[in-house]
């Protein structure tokens, strides 16, 4: 991603929020794992949307005042220290920073509380994300407190505070040509670990091998981390919808979920794919699998301008609920078994999901209490499953299965586009692949 694309989204910014505004905007910080480890850093996303830069504990200050002509960008973060760097890694240093980042001004960090009064003096609204970081929050009453507090040396505080997060979700939501560009390269580089898992997995092996293969996937195909927590469940853990233990021995003539995804450039992807362990589905568990798919391929035809998630969902249960009307998991009608939502007990959790610097992205899926109409440049999963519990009171044959099927579509204008299409989903597909690599 390319200076100008953050510059072009600061401007953007800057030219939504109200005359006279200033925005501020935290960096991540290192979060504690235990005693004086830390865990990976992962910048915050709003940060990175609007700077690129990647170091913790940095701010960006932004303001449309007209003494800056509409436009001023500023970057606080840590200052050279060669001992620091020795220890903690290098530092670019805000001299650096300023030219690296095509930013108006820079200043170590020392300089922030003395120098953000200044720079929230004279404006009239603040722009930030109230509750999202408690220490900027701590900061930016400070500051106000200074200003409100000096009225002999006639400072002007800010007199409103406005959620930046309206404005920036908004912008998330829809995404550049710059931004389709890795979330198809994330996407590749997932379908691609799946492919390896299937190749790989085998009775005997353990869930966390096929989450060492995907992992190192990534890796070798230039995405160093995984944008979620990797899912891997066999057996009955795939009814477990955020199993993250990855630690059971794989059993021949089992299912397996997996539920992951790398992040590229900090876009994620989010594929999940169920297959048997053997390379060969079983009777029960291809008819449960036909019904998921079905009921994804159905959801599909409602992914485009003008449609919403509620008809594609509307879609899904439609046919997921017939479906297991057909395999005797439920009785009755269908419309009373949509009408008392039945199918929940097999398919509890939503359809999808917006994706992008998130795996379950920002923006907003109602407006003013109405579904919001799919427009080109979104992107969503569409994710449907069936989970029957070990203990449910169904026939045995059905007990413990757990699938889903989740894919990443980007909006045409035309349709949709499915950018982790590569990743082998039919019965057929699925078994001609696993056969093929040799292994099944
Ligand atoms: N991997 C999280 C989700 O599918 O929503
Ligand atoms: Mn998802
Ligand atoms: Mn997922």
């Amino acid at each position: 991603m390319c200076n100008t694309e953050f510059a072009a989204r600061r401007e953007t910014l800057l030219s939504a929020m109200l005359a006279n505004s200033l925005c501020i905007i935290p960096a991540a910080s290192l979060v504690t794992r235990s005693r004086d480890t830390e865990y990976l850093f992962r910048q915050d996303s709003y940060f990175h949307y609007l700077s690129g830069f990647p170091e913790p504990d940095a701010w960006l200050v932004l303001s449309n005042h007209e003494r800056y002509a509409g436009s001023l960008s500023v970057l606080f973060c840590l200052e050279k220290d060669p001992l620091s760097e020795i220890w903690q890694g290098r530092r670019c240093g805000p001299q650096q920073a300023q030219k690296d980042f095509a930013l108006g001004q820079a200043f170590g960090l020392m300089e922030l509380e003395h120098k953000l009064v200044d720079l929230m003096d004279g404006h009239q609204h603040v722009y930030f994300a109230q509750g999202h970081n408690e220490k900027a929050e701590q900061l930016l009453f400070t500051c106000l407190q200074v200003l409100r507090d000096a009225p002999k040396q006639s400072k002007q505080a800010p007199t409103s505070l406005m959620d930046v997060r309206v404005i920036l979700d908004e912008m998330r939501l829809f995404k550049s040509d710059a931004e389709i560009v890795l979330m198809r390269h994330a996407a590749a580089i997932s379908v691609e670990a799946h492919k390896q898992a299937m190749t790989y997995a085998q009775g005997g092996k353990n869930e966390y091998h096929l989450e060492a293969q995907i992992h190192h996937q990534f890796a070798m195909l230039g995405a160093k981390n995984p944008a979620y927590g990797t899912i891997v469940g066999s057996g009955d853990n795939a009814c477990i919808l955020h199993y993250t233990e990855n630690n059971q021995s794989l059993i021949e003539g089992d299912l397996v979920l997996i539920d992951a995804g790398c992040e590229y450039l900090g876009y994620a992807a989010d594929i999940t794919r169920t297959f048997p362990v053997s390379g060969r589905f079983s009777p029960q568990q291809a008819q449960l699998y036909q019904l998921v798919l079905d009921a994804q391929l159905a959801a599909f035809t409602y992914i485009k301008p003008g449609s919403n998630i509620k008809l594609a969902t509307d879609q899904a249960v439609k046919v997921i609920t017939q479906g297991l009307l057909d395999l005797g998991i439920l009785s009755g009608q269908l419309g009373d078994n949509i009408a008392n939502q039945s199918f929940r007990e097999f398919f509890m959790h939503g359809l999808g999901h917006w994706l992008g610097l998130d795996v379950h992205d920002v923006g907003n899926y109602k407006i003013d209490g109405l579904d919001r109409a799919f427009e080109p440049g979104m992107v969503l999963t569409i994710e449907p499953g069936i989970y029957i519990a070990p203990d449910a009171k169904v026939e045995p044959q059905w007990q413990g299965i757990g699938i889903r099927i989740e894919d990443n579509l980007l909006i045409t204008e035309k349709g949709y586009e499915n950018l982790t299409q590569g990743a082998p989903k039919s019965i057929l597909e699925i078994e001609a692949f696993m056969a093929q690599q040799g292994q099944h």
